[in-house]
């Protein structure tokens, strides 16, 4: 790749020590493609607060067995379908469900379906990964 720019960085022995050992239990080959993920991961976190669109996922883990809450998740969904790209249905067991929410668009209304869903009585465990639709990174 021709853009590719080097530049210095000075720091600490210690946490260059940190760093290294840090970024060889995660599987990184070399310090350029760890800071390169570093710097994206702040990035993204930026289109979360500044950003027009973002995408995610959002996951749940319900009892399927109990009829009302799983009323309120679709309606809730149907509030929310300008956000939600696709919804899977996996059963997890006997009772349990796992839904997962592919999501783009507005990061607070995003949020807000997220924090909606999460906060159903009934709802065991929520999710929302927060990543990016790509376009400017
Ligand atoms: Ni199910």
């Amino acid at each position: 790749m021709s853009n590719i720019v080097r530049f210095g960085v000075s720091l600490e022995r210690d946490l260059l020590e940190k760093f290294d050992s840090l970024i060889e239990s995660r599987n990184y080959t070399n310090r350029s493609e760890a800071i390169r993920d570093l710097i994206r991961e702040e990035l993204v976190k930026k289109e979360w607060v500044e950003g027009d669109e973002v995408a995610g996922a959002i996951t749940l883990v319900y009892d399927h067995h109990k009829r009302e809450l799983l009323n309120k998740i679709i309606e809730i969904q149907h509030d929310f379908q300008n956000v939600i790209i696709s919804t899977q249905h996996i059963h997890l067991d006997h009772r349990n469900c796992l839904e997962l929410i592919a999501v783009r668009g507005n990061p607070a209304q995003v949020k807000r379906l997220a924090d909606k869903l999460k906060s159903i009585k009934g709802v065991k465990h929520g999710t929302l990964s927060m990543t990016t639709t790509g376009k400017d990174l």
